[in-house]
Parts: structure tokens; C-alpha cells; sequence
């Protein structure tokens, strides 16, 4: 495995300066914490802020740090005070947070500190650049560097870059009101691989992709002009064994019985930084309800609540600790007896064993979070139930909740339910309470926090730094033809296979115009009376076109992709039934798209449905294509149908028909005497492409990514290509 740089914001330790030096504590955070241990065993880097100012540290202490920090294998960002208040409380905690969080109310009236966010950015940039060393896959991490890997790029072309996203990425709708969204987004496809933590994230990145800047996004890939960059899913996992081997201490048990009073008191336990994202105040708000509705709760039971002081000097993180402090104030006082204190708060943070300590002697675990990344809480909780038993109540806000079902999942807005909730978790019989947090652990051990880094690394490493849209890189239309004519001398019989529209025709404004011209039918029964040779013509449109214009001529014919053949003149055959549940809803999508989009329409084959927008606005009816896609592609989600973009067309058809399909069969005797020749200019030739011979003549015609060997011009230069067959002297 090559080298790891790890790079964040935050490193996994946060120092503190003293009167003789400086103090190095472990940082608080799911980012810090879930890495810290893959980090420890890899042999790389983590470079990051080390929660000082420059201002704050005499050159000794520097020094000292400089030293401390490389024995742990990390290298620190200086940041002064200035940057540490714009960029890192200013512009990613005051702006970015709460609107990745959707709490729009906490996001200033007028945002500023882009220019230090950017700058710092820029920073970590010359910082990463100077440890690089070829061959490290650079991993980046979160929401404070989000510009990072589009300025890495630039430093290191070469790079393999990744971005793991540890925050939601919100809904399009509300990405959009960032004034810097487009720059964000350019920062993000610098990587080569972006991941999140659950599909709708994804999805949300993709719809702000193609909604901001009108990029065509693939189910897990974006293709920008020069490179590719890939997206996907890995939701986050934990230090399982490490945490079930901590629950297993001797001693641990001791602590739970007295934090439960021995067995008197039934606990419910919170553990957040406190963060206004948490939702602790309707948490509390809902404790305070299942008091008043069932009194006879009251002195059975308490709620621990531990809050890890966080960004402490950003405004909203203030008001936000008096309104907890008064809210807790308030129900202690309200409900407190001179035995009993109802809520246990505590503002600090707490060692992993005082933790691991309260996950155990949890009847309920309280994850309420009104929105969250991932939280990494329920699954440390999870993890730490090594007596298969405890309660988890989780938001279904969370990231977490797409993987945890099991648990019991609450709207945390809604407080009335949420206290229902506590009580159902209180009144679950112990047979429940297992069966439920069985599966919840099987799954929290298996997808840990190791899992996460290797898929993550392993699927970075794999990304290769080609540049399929680089015509250069691919031989023209001469090498094509020679190659061509130089095959044949050995391999005499033809068998070429040519796409229609784009290759032996240019586009025309709609797909009826596109009739073959007399020089074109010429051409073709030239080509088609060459002796040995065989020639198919496959296209995306209907067989009655295909009829119409090509059908006098001894050629066989392919229709919508494959899924119709007609060899030679004979019947036309299907591939068979393919359903058609998804023909209806998919309709009735493109027909409202069509109303909306002057210029663009609809064409109705046997078996897939087509969206043509040639006509239409070019910039509107691009984005409105990529909209229909990501709209077609949840709506058909469970249908066996895919959605491809061609040129200037959406289509939806059946799985597994592609042109690949109409490659006849080439037993080795038929290989080994058959030139073959596959041409054709957009997406789904690609699957004609896959489906040939590798030393087969693959010919893309015009722009744009391909698997082709060859690429030439348009179709004049097809032409040329298959007069030259018809020129070349064919051996007796
Ligand atoms: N944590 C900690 N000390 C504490 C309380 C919590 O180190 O006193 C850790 C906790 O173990 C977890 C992390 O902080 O790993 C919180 O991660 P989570 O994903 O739940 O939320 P985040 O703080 O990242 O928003
Ligand atoms: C969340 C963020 C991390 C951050 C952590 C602690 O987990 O996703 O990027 O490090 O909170 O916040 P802090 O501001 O102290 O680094």
C-alpha cells in the first residue's frame, strides 16, 4: 500500500500551551477520533491545525511542538489568530456548518472570510505539496478544505487525490445560496475520488453538480475534459474490536453499577459535543415531557448528559451553552428532589474508558442529532454493548440511521414522539432489546473504521490518472486506414459494424431528416458487395426507419440498440420481453420535460423511449437533461431499465441491450480470418466497442471520452474510411 496522507483541518491531538510548554490532549470529534487509528498504523502523514495560534506559542514552545508532533508522524499548519477567527470560526464554522447542517437561521446576514478561507486553503496547499512524495495517495478530508483538492491539482498533476466528506452535503436547493458555490464545487473535482457518508449525500453533490454547473453526472462518476472523477459511498465506521475490548476491562464493571446507583436508577445517556446540530434542547425538551406524562418515572430514572465544549468562540456555540445551562437549570429545579437530580450534565470532555463506562450503563442511548454527518456516538455505543444489551434511539437525521434500522428511529423536531420513544425504549422487554441490538452490532464490527480506509484508499489507488477526452493520445483516420488495409492482408473476410447517426450521417434538427443521401446508399452497397464482406448497420432508432432508408440494401440491420435484428433482408427479431411497468411513469416524466422544454421531443420506440433536445436551447436543454436523468434514474431506481445520455438524447431502455449484443459469433477459425471494424460516435458505441476483440478496429468518431483506438474527425472522414475499403484491392 503506498504512503497516506491524511489531510484535515483538525489533527488527531489539540494542543494547549503552558507556562513550561506546551500540552498535547486528543481531539474531540468523529474525524480526529476515527482516524486516529488507521492513521497510527499506516506509516504516513496527517497534516493538520494543531489548535494553537502562532500568537499563542513562543518559538520554544514552537519548537517543542515541531518535535512532539513529528514522533507522532504529524505535521502542523500555523495559523495565526486572524485566520483561526475567519477562515476556521469565520467562513467553516460560521457559514459552512450550520448550512451543510440546513440550519439556515444560524448562517450570518452578510457572509464574509471567503478570501482567508480561500487563502488558508491555499496554504495547506503548499504544505501538502512540499511533503508529497510521488506515488502517496493524498487523502483530504472535510468541509474546511473543500477548495484543497482543485489547488493540489495544480501543484501535483499527478497526484492521486481523494475527498472524504465528513458532514451532509445538502440538498442542491440550499448549496445554491452560497455566492462561492461553483468555486466550492471546481475545489471538490480537483479530487479524483469524493466520497460520503450515505447515497443521498451523493445524490445532493450530483444534483449541485449538474444543477450549478451543468456537468453530466454518471451514477458514480463525473467526466470532466481532461480527467475523471469518481464519487461514491462509504459510510464511516469505528474501532469496534478496540471499543468491545475496552467494555471487556476489568474493572469497567464496577463503574457501571455505580454510575446506575446499584441497579436504582435506569440511565438515559447523551454524548455530544455541544453543538447546536446535536438537538440537545428538544432532547431535553422530550425528557422534560416523559417526566410530566409519566410521573412514575420520576427518581427511576436519569439522564446523563455529556457536552465536549466545542468552537467555543464562535458567537452561535455561546448562546447555544446558556440555552443548554438554562434548560437543564430549569428541569433539575422543576423535577429535582433533595435524592434525586433528573438531568446529570457534564461540560467537558471525558477519557475513552469514563466513556465506554456510560455506553455500558445505558438502558438508552439518546442520538437526537437534528442533523449529523454520520454520528459516531451510536456506533461507539453499539460497539461497547459486548452483553448484547442497551437501547438505541437514534434521529433519523443522522447518517448513521441508513445503516442502523434497527434501532428506534425519531424525527427529533418532533418532541411528543421523541418522548414516546424514550418510554418505549424504558418499557422493552429484554427479548427485544437483544434481537434488535444483535444486528446492529454484527454490522457496526464488520463495516468498521478499518474497512472504511482500506475501501476507501484501495478504490483511490485504482483511479488512474488517464485522459480519455485527450484526442491526441488516440491514432486518426490515416492510422486507421492503414491498420486497416494491413489486417486485411491477412485476414480477409470484413465484418464491419457501423453506427448510423453522428458516423455515416451528421445530426440533423430532427431524426427525421437524417434520410441517407444517394452518395451514402452508394457507398454502402459498394461496401456491402465487396467480396467477404459482411456489414451491419446498428442504431438507436426504430426498425421502420431503419427499414425504410437501408432496407434495399444486403446489409443487416440492428434497431433501438440491438434489440431488434434483421439480417439480410430476413424477419426482424427481438431479444425478447423486458417488461414494460416503467414505460408509463418514465412517459409521463418526459412528457411534462417536454413541455417545459421548447424544442425538444419525445420519440416512442417498441421498447425504449428516447428525450431529443437538439433543437431546444443548447444551456437549458442540457440542464434540463440532467435533471431528467437524476429524475428518471430515483424514479426507476428498482426497474430493470438504465437511463444513458447520448448525444443530445436521454433514452431509457432495457438492461443488457446494447449494441454489444449484435457482435456475431466469432469461433477462433472466424477470429482469426476477420478483419474487424466497429465505428461509431457516441455513448452507447462504447458498448459495441467493449463488446469487440481487442485488435479490432475501433473507430470513434469526434469528441469525447472512448475506449476506441482510433478517432477521427466526423462523418466525412467516416466516409473515407469505408470508401478506402471499397478502393482496397481485395485479395483472390
Ligand atoms: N468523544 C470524545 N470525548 C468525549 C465525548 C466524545 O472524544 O468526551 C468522541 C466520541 O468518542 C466520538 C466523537 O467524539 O468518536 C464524536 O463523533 P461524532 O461522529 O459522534 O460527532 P462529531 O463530534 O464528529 O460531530
Ligand atoms: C466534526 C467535523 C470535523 C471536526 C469535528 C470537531 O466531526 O466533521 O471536521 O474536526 O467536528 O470540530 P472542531 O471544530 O473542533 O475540529
Amino acid at each position: 500500500m503506498p504512503r497516506v496522507l491524511i489531510v484535515a483541518n483538525r489533527l488527531p491531538v489539540t494542543v494547549t500551551p503552558t507556562a513550561t510548554g506546551v500540552e498535547v490532549q486528543k481531539s474531540s470529534g468523529g474525524l480526529a477520533t476515527g482516524l486516529l487509528r488507521p492513521h497510527e498504523q499506516s506509516g504516513g502523514l496527517w497534516i493538520g491545525w494543531s489548535g494553537a495560534t502562532e500568537e499563542e506559542l513562543s518559538t520554544e514552545q514552537r519548537a517543542a511542538l515541531t518535535e512532539q508532533l513529528a514522533a507522532m508522524r504529524l505535521v502542523s499548519l500555523p495559523l495565526t489568530a486572524g485566520q483561526v477567527a475567519r477562515y476556521y470560526e469565520g467562513f467553516s464554522n460560521g457559514v459552512l456548518w450550520p448550512l451543510f447542517h440546513y440550519l439556515l437561521d444560524q448562517v450570518p446576514l452578510h457572509v464574509r472570510d471567503w478570501e482567508p478561507y480561500a487563502e488558508v486553503n491555499e496554504q495547506f496547499a503548499e504544505l501538502v505539496a512540499r511533503h508529497y512524495l510521488p506515488g502517496d495517495l493524498v487523502w483530504v478530508h472535510d468541509y474546511q478544505l473543500l477548495l484543497l483538492p482543485e489547488l493540489l491539482r495544480r501543484r501535483l498533476p499527478d497526484a492521486r487525490i481523494g475527498f472524504f466528506l465528513h458532514i451532509p452535503f445538502p440538498s442542491e436547493e440550499l448549496f445554491r445560496t452560497l455566492p462561492e458555490r461553483d468555486r466550492l464545487l471546481r475545489g471538490l473535482l480537483g479530487a479524483d475520488l469524493v466520497g460520503f457518508h450515505t447515497p443521498a449525500y451523493l445524490r445532493h453533490f450530483a444534483a449541485s453538480l449538474t444543477q450549478i454547473l451543468g456537468l453530466t453526472v454518471e451514477i458514480d462518476r463525473v467526466q470532466l475534459a481532461d480527467r475523471e472523477v469518481r464519487l461514491g459511498v462509504f459510510p464511516m465506521g469505528i474501532d469496534a474490536e478496540s471499543f468491545g475490548a475496552m467494555a471487556e476491562e476489568p474493572g469497567l464493571e464496577a463503574e457501571v453499577r455505580s454510575l446506575k446507583e446499584d441497579g436504582r436508577l435506569r440511565l438515559l445517556v447523551g454524548v455530544d459535543r455541544l453543538d447546536y446540530t446535536k438537538g440537545i434542547p428538544r432532547r431535553l425538551l422530550a425528557y422534560e415531557r416523559l417526566l410530566e406524562a409519566h410521573p412514575e418515572l420520576r427518581e427511576r430514572i436519569r439522564l446523563v448528559q455529556i457536552a465536549v465544549p466545542s468552537r467555543t468562540n464562535v458567537e452561535a456555540y455561546q448562546e447555544f451553552r446558556s440555552t443548554v445551562d438554562q434548560m437543564v437549570g430549569r428541569i433539575n429545579g422543576v423535577f429535582g428532589t433533595p435524592r434525586w437530580v433528573p438531568v446529570h450534565y457534564i461540560y467537558r470532555g471525558l477519557s475513552e474508558r469514563e466513556l465506554v463506562a456510560l455506553y455500558r450503563a445505558a438502558d438508552v442511548m439518546v442520538v437526537t442529532p437534528l442533523r449529523d454527518g454520520m454520528n459516531l456516538v451510536a456506533k461507539e455505543f453499539v460497539a461497547s454493548r459486548t452483553d448484547g444489551d442497551g437501547v438505541l434511539v437514534l434521529s433519523e437525521f443522522a447518517g448513521a440511521s441508513w445503516e442502523l434500522p434497527e434501532a428506534i428511529q425519531v424525527n427529533p423536531y418532533d418532541v411528543e414522539a421523541t418522548a414516546e420513544s424514550y418510554y418505549r425504549a424504558l418499557s422493552m422487554g429484554e427479548e427485544e432489546r437483544r434481537s434488535r441490538l444483535a444486528p446492529l452490532r454484527a454490522r457496526v464490527q464488520t463495516y468498521d473504521v478499518h474497512r472504511w480506509t482500506a475501501t476507501f484508499l484501495e478504490q483511490l489507488a485504482t483511479c488512474t490518472r488517464r485522459k480519455p477526452e485527450s484526442r491526441q493520445a488516440l491514432a486518426g483516420l490515416e492510422a486507421a486506414k492503414e491498420e486497416l488495409l494491413i489486417q486485411l492482408r491477412d485476414r480477409e473476410e470484413l465484418l464491419a459494424l457501423l453506427d448510423y447517426d453522428g458516423t455515416l450521417v451528421p445530426y440533423t434538427a430532427t431524426p427525421e431528416l437524417a434520410r441517407p443521401d444517394p452518395t451514402l446508399l452508394e457507398l454502402l452497397s459498394a461496401l456491402a458487395s465487396r467480396p467477404r464482406t459482411e456489414l451491419h448497420v446498428v442504431s438507436g432508432r426504430a426498425r421502420e426507419t431503419l427499414e425504410q432508408w437501408l432496407g434495399s440494401l444486403p446489409i443487416a440491420l440492428h434497431a433501438e440498440h440491438g434489440f431488434w435484428s434483421r439480417l439480410n433482408g430476413s424477419e426482424w427479431i427481438s431479444a425478447g420481453d423486458t417488461g414494460a411497468g416503467w414505460r408509463e411513469p418514465a412517459l409521463t416524466i418526459l412528457r411534462d420535460i417536454t413541455a417545459r422544454t421548447p424544442g425538444s421531443l419525445i420519440e416512442v420506440k417498441s421498447v425504449a423511449l428516447a428525450w431529443h433536445y437538439r433543437m431546444a436551447d443548447r444551456e437549458v436543454g442540457a440542464r434540463r437533461a440532467n435533471e431528467l436523468r437524476l429524475h428518471l434514474t430515483q424514479l426507476l431506481s428498482n426497474q430493470p431499465v438504465e437511463i444513458l445520455a447520448g448525444h443530445k438524447i436521454v433514452e431509457i431502455r432495457p438492461y443488457g441491450i446494447n449494441k454489444g449484443r449484435i457482435v456475431p459469433p466469432l469461433p477462433p477459425e472466424r477470429l482469426a480470418s476477420t478483419t474487424l471494424l466497429a465505428m461509431g460516435d457516441d455513448r452507447t458505441d462504447e458498448d459495441l466497442f467493449a463488446a469487440v476483440p481487442p485488435d479490432a478496429i475501433t473507430v470513434k468518431v469526434g469528441p469525447g471520452a472512448t475506449h476506441a483506438r482510433f478517432r477521427i474527425d466526423g462523418v466525412p472522414a467516416a466516409r473515407s474510411l469505408l470508401h478506402s475499403l471499397v478502393q482496397a484491392e481485395v485479395p483472390r
